[in-house]
């Protein structure tokens, strides 16, 4: 049996700021089914120490790395077969928020550095350090370079990347948080432009990248979606795979889950006609079962094609359609959606936050799911929709691509509706295309949900898949 420790920076249920978090919430339990041992690793945040007072201590060490000469706690816990690591250090947790902060070099190179000198005080014992993201992108390094002892050779590394455009690029100082000498630098292992790179270095020394869908994965091998790493993922060659991900298909269950008015199940599903009035009154729209729910839930950034969104408001908004909103990120994209309700009352709404209550009653109340997004890794939003029957409309990129069969209306085959360029005039022809089938191909519209509900969504095809590569280790 191999064990497999996931380090991340966010994971659920302790913290969350988008997909990354139901993977590592998720795929854990999904490889101790396959037979592995598995434990996960995360900072330790200001909300976590708040909502999580069972957290229990473990242990303290000081971690000298560099300039760096400060004390780590760790705390753990248990759910399930799933074994948790918190690394705390509130001088660089201990905030509102998770990344974006001026000194998030050193917070994450002092985190990679915690990981690994935890595990000789730790009785779990991995056999592969599986990281994700560029927060530990340092660990593989770190390992074949800094560290000297023997069970840190042994160790295996898998790197996950989530999201290439989110590299950790710092400037060449932050070298300094390590004890990796310039040669790394001057070979161009780390060196990224003029400064240091936490996502090439994990690219670079891991022994397996994966990301988290195939198409992705081929993606990224090129200029328009490579971020500049192109060149270095095609080096990994065959050592470069993508897996797509599943979700937590007990949380997410519109048979129980109980953020919702009513439950239902893809044989009956006019509970979800139910679940759809009371969204529509709790959010002030018009009470009404025959009007198109449109529903988005994101990060409000340019990935995610607010744009085409916010370019083709008024031509989404001409439709026979209601729509809601619920997300939270750029500054602009939230004052341009402040303006809908007051624009279109009790046919838009927009709730500018997270919440998480919500965001199950969206997935749940509304008959179609927007996601006409610029890249996306993967995509957890759509398979949550598929998985409560609202029928995703997306733009045919990464997860979405694989995850998404669009509609055939000659066998009435598909789980939903997707366009291949992004461009605003494209995703309202498919929109019309969609609006049409809802209103006059009734029939279709049913089979289409019941065909969605349908999908395997959860995680066991992909754990097996991650049990298969870790064993080629
Ligand atoms: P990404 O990780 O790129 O943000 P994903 O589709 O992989 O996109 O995952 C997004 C996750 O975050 C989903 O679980 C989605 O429901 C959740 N989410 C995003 N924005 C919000 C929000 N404002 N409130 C509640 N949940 C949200
Ligand atoms: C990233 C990607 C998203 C993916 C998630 C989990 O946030 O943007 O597409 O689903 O990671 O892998």
């Amino acid at each position: 049996m191999k064990n497999i420790l996931l380090v991340s920076a966010e994971g659920l249920p302790y913290s969350k700021s988008g997909g990354l978090a139901d993977v590592i919430g998720s795929l854990p339990v999904a490889l101790t089914k396959q037979g592995m041992g598995a434990a996960v690793v995360l900072p330790m945040y200001k909300k976590t120490i708040e909502q999580h007072p069972e957290l229990t201590e473990l242990c303290t060490f000081h971690v000298t790395s560099g300039v760096i000469n400060k004390q780590a706690v760790v705390y753990g816990a248990k759910i399930g077969e799933v074994q948790y690591f918190f690394i705390r250090q509130d001088d660089y947790f201990y905030r509102d928020g998770m990344y974006g902060y001026a000194d998030d070099g050193e917070r994450f190179a002092f985190f990679c550095k915690a990981v690994l000198d935890m595990l000789p005080h730790i009785r779990f014992k991995p056999d592969i350090i599986h990281c994700n993201d560029w927060q530990t992108g340092m660990i593989p390094i770190l390992c074949k370079q800094e560290y000297t002892g023997e069970e840190y050779k042994r160790y295996k590394h898998v790197y996950t990347i989530h999201n290439l455009l989110f590299q950790g690029n710092f400037p060449k100082e932050t070298l300094q948080c390590f004890n990796i000498s310039d040669h790394y630098y001057n070979n161009g292992d780390i060196r990224f432009d003029n400064g240091i790179s936490f996502m090439k270095a994990g690219i670079i020394y891991a022994d397996k990248v994966t990301t988290v869908s195939q198409t992705y994965a081929k993606e990224i091998l090129t200029p328009e979606y490579g971020e500049r790493m192109e060149g270095i993922l095609a080096q990994k060659g065959d050592n470069l795979v993508g897996i797509v991900n599943g979700i937590d298909v007990e949380n997410w269950n519109p048979t129980k889950d109980p953020a919702l008015y009513k439950n239902y199940t893809a044989t009956d599903i006019r509970n979800k006609k139910a679940c759809k009035r009371s969204l529509q009154y709790q959010l002030g729209l018009r009470v009404a079962d025959d009007v198109m729910l449109i529903g988005i839930v994101t990060r409000l950034t340019w990935q995610k094609g607010m744009h085409l969104i916010l370019d083709k408001l008024t031509n989404i908004m001409n439709q026979d359609v209601q729509l809601v909103i619920l997300g939270s990120g750029d500054n602009y994209i939230e004052s341009e959606l402040k303006k809908i309700e007051a624009t279109y009352p009790h046919r838009a709404v927009f709730y500018c936050g997270y919440n998480e209550e919500l965001s199950h009653r969206i997935y749940a109340g509304c008959d179609l799911f927007l996601m006409p997004s610029l890249f996306e890794p993967c995509g957890i939003s759509q398979l949550i929709s598929m998985r409560y029957g609202t029928i995703p409309l997306v733009r045919e990129t990464g997860g979405l691509k694989d995850t998404v069969k669009p509609f055939n209306e000659y066998d009435g085959s598909g789980t939903g509706f997707s366009f291949r360029y992004f461009k605003g005039d494209e995703m309202m022809f498919i929109l019309a295309y969609a609006i049409n089938v809802y209103y006059y191909n009734k029939p279709g519209w049913r089979k289409l949900i019941k065909q969605a509900m349908s999908v395997d969504v959860s995680w066991d095809n992909s754990a097996r898949e991650y049990k298969a590569l870790y064993e080629t280790l």
